[in-house]
């Protein structure tokens, strides 16, 4: 176990070129804020404390996860600004880790490797780099023969760079850890440039100081990513799209098309289910073991439990059960439980209702506000009329009910248990267990009309 350590995240300012209403940090990858992402790093590391840099008013401070502490940077532009705001709510001594929130893809792992180097080296500073990407942009890092570093440059702006130093291929991840007891009255030091205080700018003062500049190089590029403008937050999703469906993939889910499938942070999926292709789950959703879903399904907060199947489904807050079907076109709404073993056919809309375990609902049907019974089957295209204009009523279908094609259950309204509803059915009145109940027009056939109106029309 490591000692304990805090984690300080530069999170301020609204990142004018992502050219958005909403801060730079809290925009979202696989459903998850940036900043959120480094902060779940940072914890999954082990830090004992986050606290994250903020701007007043920029609104990032709402947006953070639970538990984490925030401070205002009030002065100054920059990174070493952003730090050295932080300066009375980190401990004087032991490691500080600082961390970019808009490099969403660092990992614990990461962390774990840059402290290690960083407590092994007994360094004043310890970089995380990485030469495996492109390095226009990023801040350079400069060693020297004994490999610590010397220094970082910074290359937004090339001119007045040499050949030489655009050459570097080392770069910066925006990831340190540092000997707190050091660091600001180092950053105090920090000339600033174009009017903003670099934090990479620190590094040659703790040099001069006397401390060892050590760099922690990985091999993971996704780190890489800092999301200052739309085109990286794509390249971020992309990136966090591979590596979510990888560990899912790992822990036994069958991919059929990785491509056209996306899978948010919180998502969790059971072993042996298979995702078919054009699939989307969101949220807080929850999948069980052996499923089939897909293909082209969206769950956002649902639930499926083991061995159930979609397809071409889009369930929304609700709850799907063991063993059950839903679709091909099926719409699950929020407030929706689908009994084990039931079915959801085809283009069939549900809305908070609760559908009994191996009850059918399979063609053409609108069900609302309702509770179906157990193994009742409703025909093709029975509908709950819940809606009188101004208020929503319940709909009570009992036990083995059958309804017949196009039945209206005008609600509110109870089907005892093994009723039986005639075809084209109006049912406005209870109906008692085990009746048929019949509500529309006797038929009534006009013998000669063909003829009679061919003759008028003579
Ligand atoms: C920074 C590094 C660069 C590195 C790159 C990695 C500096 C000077 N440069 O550049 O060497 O290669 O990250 O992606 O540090 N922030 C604040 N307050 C501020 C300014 C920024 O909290 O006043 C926060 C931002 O919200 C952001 C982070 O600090 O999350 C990094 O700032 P940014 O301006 O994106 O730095 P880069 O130019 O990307
Ligand atoms: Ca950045």
């Amino acid at each position: 176990m490591a000692a304990p350590f805090t984690v300080l995240i530069m999170a301020a300012g609204h990142g004018t070129r992502m050219r958005s209403d909403t801060p730079k940090v809290l925009h979202r990858i696989a459903g998850k804020s940036l900043v959120g992402w480094v902060v779940d790093a940072a914890r999954e590391a082990g830090a004992d404390r986050v606290v994250a840099v903020v701007r007043a008013g920029d609104g990032v401070a709402d947006g953070l996860p639970e538990g984490v502490e925030c401070i205002e940077q009030r002065e100054g532009e920059g990174t070493g600004a952003a730090v050295l705001a932080a300066r009375e709510a980190v401990p004087g001594e032991g490691a500080v880790v600082v961390l970019s929130g808009d490099q969403p893809l660092v990992t614990a792992e990461q962390l774990d490797g840059l402290l290690a180097e960083h407590a092994e080296r007994g360094a004043a500073a310890t970089v995380l780099t990485t030469d495996r990407i492109d390095p226009a942009g990023y801040g350079r890092v400069v060693r020297d023969g004994d490999g610590h570093v010397e220094t970082i440059f910074e290359t937004k702006h090339s001119e007045g760079l040499t050949p030489e130093q655009l050459a570097v291929r080392e770069v910066n991840l925006g990831t340190y850890a540092f000997d707190a007891s050091l660091l600001f009255d180092a950053l105090d030091r920090v000339e600033l440039e174009d009017g903003e205080s670099y934090l990479t700018r620190v590094l040659p003062v703790l040099r001069q100081n006397g401390g060892t500049i050590a760099a922690h190089i990985t091999d993971d590029a996704d780190a890489a990513i800092g999301v200052n403008d739309r085109a990286a937050l794509m390249a971020a999703e992309e990136a966090a799209q591979r590596r979510l469906i990888e560990e899912h993939a790992r822990a036994g889910v069958t991919f059929l098309h990785p491509g056209t499938t996306r899978v948010e942070a919180d998502v969790t999926i059971g072993r042996d289910t298979t995702i078919g292709p054009g699939t989307v789950l969101e949220g807080s959703t929850t999948i069980g073991e052996g499923c089939e879903i897909g293909p082209h399904t969206t769950v956002r907060d649902g639930t499926v439990h083991d061995g159930a199947k979609l397809i071409h489904a889009f369930v929304l807050e609700a709850e799907v059960g063991r063993g059950a079907t839903v679709g091909p076109f099926a719409y699950l709404r929020p407030g929706t439980t689908v009994g084990e073993g039931a079915k959801i056919g085809t283009f069939v809309e549900v809305k908070n209702s609760d559908i009994g375990a191996g009850a059918k609902v399979p063609h053409l049907s609108y069900i609302g506000d309702a509770d179906v019974g157990e193994n009742s089957n409703l025909g093709a295209s029975t509908i709950t009329a819940n809606y009188d204009g101004q208020k929503k009523h319940r709909t009570k279908v009992g036990k083995s009910v059958k309804t017949s094609v196009h039945t209206s259950l005008v609600a509110p309204v109870t089907v005892g248990d093994r009723a039986y509803t005639g075809a084209g059915s109006a049912i406005t009145k209870d109906v008692p267990d085990g009746a048929l109940a019949i509500a529309r027009e006797r038929q009534k056939n006009i013998e000669g009309y063909a003829d009679r109106k061919e003759d008028s029309q003579k």
